[in-house]
């Protein structure tokens, strides 16, 4: 580990800083006994990010770690307990203005849940190309079929409502809301996990294309490391309410500085019939969010844990040019290398 800190200062257009955010046990007795908890949940424990200009970030965790909470908290749609959020070098207000909700935008998994399905595409379009005086009104039709063309979709859908589009056509749909108010940064909450294999392709695709074609920065939430393998610049992996490896893609998937990371891409379907079984995978659940796990959080589930991973909690330091690890033997990790087994492609 080369031991100097994250602190860089590169342009970001999304920066977040020691963001933390917990859920109290809630005061009625109800609340209580539906969690069976009566402590704090740390959703979010400690994150540092930033999304620089343009590119796609990936964000990928197990289901719990954390993802949708920061995702809410970047577009204002719920405050964090502490830490800090800029948007372009700026702090963004506590509670969002206009002007600070247009700049990020976010695509959801179900693409129904932002849409009126009793509200026609075209007027859904022109509103909030009015609402926030995006095109004078004259030009309105013809920014509605601008934005439809952009994201694959034809003119003649302005009169159509939601409920008569497919899965794949909604999550364009949903696409062309967003970008409509001209965002700086997407937030795409896995935007395809809900969609047939085929269509997720073509979705995909689409998220490249609006990054090259509008300089467009996105950060991309998945579940799955595969799924972003063709897409991301970078992916932040997250455990348990913490970023625990940063990195370009091609390093991350070939020399991974933490045993979690390891384990998502050894997970990943190979081409042949060779199957990987090196002892990284992470099997069971992850701890409880209610009592995170002292030391490393990741020690119960990992396969290089010894004692000084129960009494250190590491932080996320680099490792290599714009690599980061939370692992305190990221240098032991990068001696395995992985199999050189060619993953299935998306
Ligand atoms: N409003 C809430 N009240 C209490 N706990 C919450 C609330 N929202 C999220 N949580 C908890 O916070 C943790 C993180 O949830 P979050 O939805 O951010 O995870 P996620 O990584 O997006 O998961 P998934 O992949 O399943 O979408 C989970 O333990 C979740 O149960
Ligand atoms: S610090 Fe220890 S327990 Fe944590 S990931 Fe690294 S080796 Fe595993
Ligand atoms: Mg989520």
């Amino acid at each position: 580990m080369t031991g100097t800190t994250t602190g860089n200062v590169e342009a970001s257009v999304l920066r977040v800083s020691a963001l933390t955010k917990a859920y109290g046990p809630g005061t009625s007795l109800l609340s209580r006994f539906a969690t069976g908890r009566a402590g704090t949940l740390k959703a979010l424990d400690g994150v540092d990010l930033h999304v620089r200009p343009g590119e796609i970030l990936a964000l990928v965790g197990e289901s719990g770690s954390g993802k949708s909470t920061l995702a809410k908290i970047l577009v204002g749609s719920t405050s964090p307990t502490s830490g800090d959020v800029s948007i372009a070098g700026e702090p963004a207000p506590a509670s969002r203005t206009k002007e600070s909700s247009r700049r990020v935008q976010m695509v959801f998994q179900d693409p129904y849940s932002s849409l009126n399905p009793r509200i026609p595409v075209g007027r859904m379009l022109s509103e909030l190309l009015l609402l926030h005086r995006i095109v004078p009104r004259a030009e309105v039709r013809a920014e509605s079929v601008r934005l439809l063309n952009l994201v694959g979709l034809e003119e003649d859908v302005l009169t159509a409502y939601p409920s008569q589009f497919s899965g794949g056509q909604r999550q364009r749909l949903a696409i062309a809301r967003a970008l409509a108010v001209r965002p700086e940064v997407l937030i795409a909450d896995e935007p395809v996990s809900a969609l047939d294999v085929s269509v997720q392709a073509t979705i995909l695709e689409l998220f490249a294309t609006l990054r090259t074609e509008l300089g467009l920065s996105i950060l991309f939430i998945a579940h799955n490391l595969a799924v972003v393998q063709h897409l991301a610049d970078r992916v932040a992996v997250m455990y348990l309410g913490r970023i625990v490896e940063v990195a370009p893609t091609a390093q991350l998937f070939t020399e991974p500085r933490h045993p979690y990371t390891r384990a998502l891409i050894d997970s990943i379907p190979r081409m042949t019939e060779t199957s990987v079984n090196d002892g990284f995978e992470v099997d069971g659940e992850p701890p409880s969010p209610y009592d995170v796990p002292a030391g490393c959080r990741f020690h119960p589930r990992c396969p290089l844990a010894s004692e000084v991973c129960r009494e250190n909690d590491p932080p996320l330091l680099a490792v290599g040019p714009a690599h980061e690890s939370a692992c305190l033997k990221a240098d032991e990790l990068a001696l395995i290398p992985v199999p050189n087994v060619p993953l299935e492609q998306r």
